[in-house]
């Protein structure tokens, strides 16, 4: 089975945990950048209302073909107690590609309602989904969980 780990990340967290599970995995990684200027206060106020919205933002054009993969691993942070405008982007333009998916949320409050959302989207069921709270980052960010994780999906 080939995997590839998809996230986005606005302040490293998602990002950290995403290279943990490729790492891990041995598989290759793709990091979604969107054209934004999501700084600050004002980045983050803007972020939470396309969120709540359901926007998708314009994101850069993935490296890799997902639908070379067996296993789609896509993580997003909980923006507004749902899945982030890039990830929600993403999700959009391959949602046809993907064999499998397996999802992961930072954030905690809320990964559920996003989960089920990212599933919608791709309207497939994930192998697995984990969320990292803030109080899992004592944890080496998780690293527990994500072994778990690890774990489920490859049973
Ligand atoms: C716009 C915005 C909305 C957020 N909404 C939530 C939320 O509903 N629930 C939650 O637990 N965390 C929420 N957070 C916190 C992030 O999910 C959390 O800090 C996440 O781990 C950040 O991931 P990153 O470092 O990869 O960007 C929000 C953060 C932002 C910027």
């Amino acid at each position: 089975m080939n995997y590839l780990v998809v996230f986005y990340s606005r302040t490293g967290l998602t990002r950290k945990v995403g290279e943990s599970i490729s790492d891990l995995l041995q598989c290759d990684r793709e990091e979604i950048y969107d054209k934004k200027n999501r700084d600050g206060i004002s980045g983050q106020i803007s972020s939470g209302i396309e969120a709540l919205l359901k926007k998708r933002a314009k994101i850069k054009e993935p490296v890799k073909d997902p639908a070379k993969y067996d296993l789609i691993i896509v993580g997003t942070p909980v923006w507004s107690m749902s899945v982030s405008s890039p990830v929600r982007s993403y999700l959009f333009r391959h949602r046809g590609k993907f064999k499998e998916v397996a999802f992961f949320a930072t954030g905690g409050t809320g990964s559920t309602n996003a989960f089920r959302e990212m599933g919608r989207i791709c309207g497939k069921k994930p192998l697995a989904v984990m969320e990292i709270a803030q109080r899992d980052r004592a944890d080496g960010e998780g690293i527990s969980k994500i072994k778990e994780y690890i774990e489920e999906i490859k049973r």
